[in-house]
């Protein structure tokens, strides 16, 4: 390779604790990308001298190494990418981990892929043909990690559609093409918040090439139980904002419910009028809380509140109408409780009613032209439902 093929790259590399890492790290990375223009910013926050290590190994490295040392780690991981995308010289950032369980050999295929000029994101796949995750280890923690791309992948469905591994911690970012203002990282899924919360304003476009994951040579790995829960909590924030209000008055409707059919039938009241009541009531319930906390800020664009109450009690009458010939159907054949059956069709019927209000009930009556979302120009219907759904779950909760 005589001439340099692509823009000149940062290579972010987190550290935490990795000092016996870093010069092959730097010593590799080096000869991987001795055909381009390249410098390695390493964001330390360790405690074992990292960071000296670092300056010592630098200063006779054929690229310019960097490094900002934090005295007190509160980002944690995520947070040391940020700052490393803020500081980077170049747009195009390749964020790798510093345990060498990045193979830094792959950057040259991730920058010759972006070269070609029709992504924002090119990351590195444990779970691509060629791709491996051995270096993963334990069997369990395989197992968690692809249960957890599973779920994130269905609660994503359309930024996510393209991408195999959005929790890889290796891959090439277009600074100039994302927001890094917007990025709130928790814990370790960077990667997932860029392709989530930073491609607001347009899709990103995103790229694979496959990667070994490989075993970590010295040290320890940061990841623990408490990571898990971190990711969680990251999960529900990114998601859950509107939807998870919705959900929580759905929750205690759902309960107030099952309570007061309990208390009917426990009273003498046979099944069916109880689950009318019991329906009634949560109907309205439900009406006046989601009013106050849910859709607060879309009532005034959306039609005026009898129309509103109309076609929302609507929904909730002819979902409650099916839903409990349904339920007397299950309690009848399959032989369950009367609440079990309840509770069931009650989980069933709240993504159909979220959508519903989200989409009809409160939808403004003219659309403002000036915030209409920048369409892409290939526009399916499946695309467009998905967007909708998207933009509606994406949208933050009041409480
Ligand atoms: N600056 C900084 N601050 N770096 C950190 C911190 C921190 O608080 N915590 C961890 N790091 C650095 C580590 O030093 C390492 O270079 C890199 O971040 C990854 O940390 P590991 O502890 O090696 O994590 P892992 O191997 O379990 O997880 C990797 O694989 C996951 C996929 O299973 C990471 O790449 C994850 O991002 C990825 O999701
Ligand atoms: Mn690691």
């Amino acid at each position: 390779m005589s001439a340099v093929p692509v823009a000149p790259v940062t290579v972010i590399v987190p550290t935490f604790n990795e000092r016996a890492n870093v010069a092959e790290l730097i010593e590799r990375t080096a000869t991987a990308l001795a055909a381009f223009d390249a410098e390695i910013l390493f964001v330390d926050d360790s405690s074992d001298g990292t960071a000296d290590e670092i300056a010592r190994v630098a200063a006779s490295a054929p690229l310019p190494v960097r490094v900002i040392h934090r005295e007190h780690n509160t980002g944690g991981l995520g947070g040391a990418v940020v700052l490393g995308l803020n500081e980077a010289t170049h747009d195009v950032c390749v964020v790798m981990d510093g345990d060498l369980q990045h193979p830094p050999e792959l950057i040259p295929a991730m920058l010759q892929r972006f070269a070609r000029g029709d992504a924002d994101v090119v990351a590195a796949s444990r779970y691509i043909g060629g791709g491996d995750s051995a270096g993963l280890g334990t069997t369990m923690r395989l197992g968690v990690s692809k249960a957890a791309t599973a779920i994130t992948k269905a609660m994503f469905l359309r930024r996510l559609w393209r991408s195999t591994d959005p929790m890889t911690g290796f891959f090439l970012v277009n600074r100039a093409r994302i927001d890094v203002g917007v990025l709130r990282p928790q814990g370790f899924k960077i990667l997932l918040e860029i392709l989530v919360r930073a491609g607001e304003r347009h899709d990103l476009r995103i790229a694979e090439v496959p990667m070994e994951f490989g075993a970590r040579q010295h040290g320890s790995s940061k990841a623990s139980l408490r990571q898990g829960w971190t990711f969680l909590v990251h999960l529900a924030r990114l998601r859950f904002g509107k939807m998870g209000l919705f959900a929580l008055i759905g929750g205690i409707g759902a309960i107030a419910n099952i309570g007061i059919m309990w208390a009917l039938t426990h009273a003498g009241m046979d099944y069916v009028p109880a689950a009318v009541i019991g329906a009634a009531v949560t109907i309205i319930g439900n009406f006046v809380l989601q009013e106050l906390f849910v859709f607060r800020a879309e009532r005034h664009d959306a039609s005026r509140l009898w129309v509103r109450f109309a076609a929302s009690a609507s929904f909730n009458s002819i979902e409650a109408a099916l839903r409990i010939p349904v339920m007397a159907w299950m309690v009848e054949s399959w032989h369950i409780s009367s609440v079990l059956a309840t509770a069931i069709s009650l989980v069933v019927a709240f993504f159909a009613r979220f959508l519903f209000h989200a989409l009809v009930v409160y939808a403004p009556r003219r659309r403002k032209t000036s915030d209409a979302p920048a369409e892409p120009s290939v526009d399916t219907a499946t695309m467009r439902v998905l967007r909708a759904i998207d933009t509606e779950a994406m949208r933050p909760g009041e409480l």
